[in-house]
């Protein structure tokens, strides 16, 4: 699978890997993505999935906690810069 951060108005594609958090994946990179508990309770770490899905998808909303959410999906497209918390 492939994932693509949006951060920073910049575009990076990386592999994904099932079984890991999209914050995880975006770390093992050396991507510099937002963060701070690693818990899922601050939303430092928030968010919004353009394309594709997660395992934190909740109808209506396509912001997630990156943390958390791992993908679920052959391509996810995650943008950072549309965060509501930033
Ligand atoms: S880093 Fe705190 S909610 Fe994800």
């Amino acid at each position: 699978m492939k994932i693509t951060y949006i951060i920073g108005k910049k575009e990076i594609e990386v592999d994904g890997e099932t079984g890991r958090s999209l914050l995880d994946i975006a770390l093992m990179n050396q991507l510099n993505t937002p963060y701070s508990c690693m818990e899922g309770h601050c939303g430092t770490c928030e968010a919004v999935i353009e394309t594709g899905s997660t395992t934190e998808d909740h109808e209506g909303s396509r912001v997630v906690r990156t943390c958390q959410a791992q993908p679920s999906s052959d391509w996810v497209i995650v943008n950072y810069d549309k965060s509501p918390t930033r």
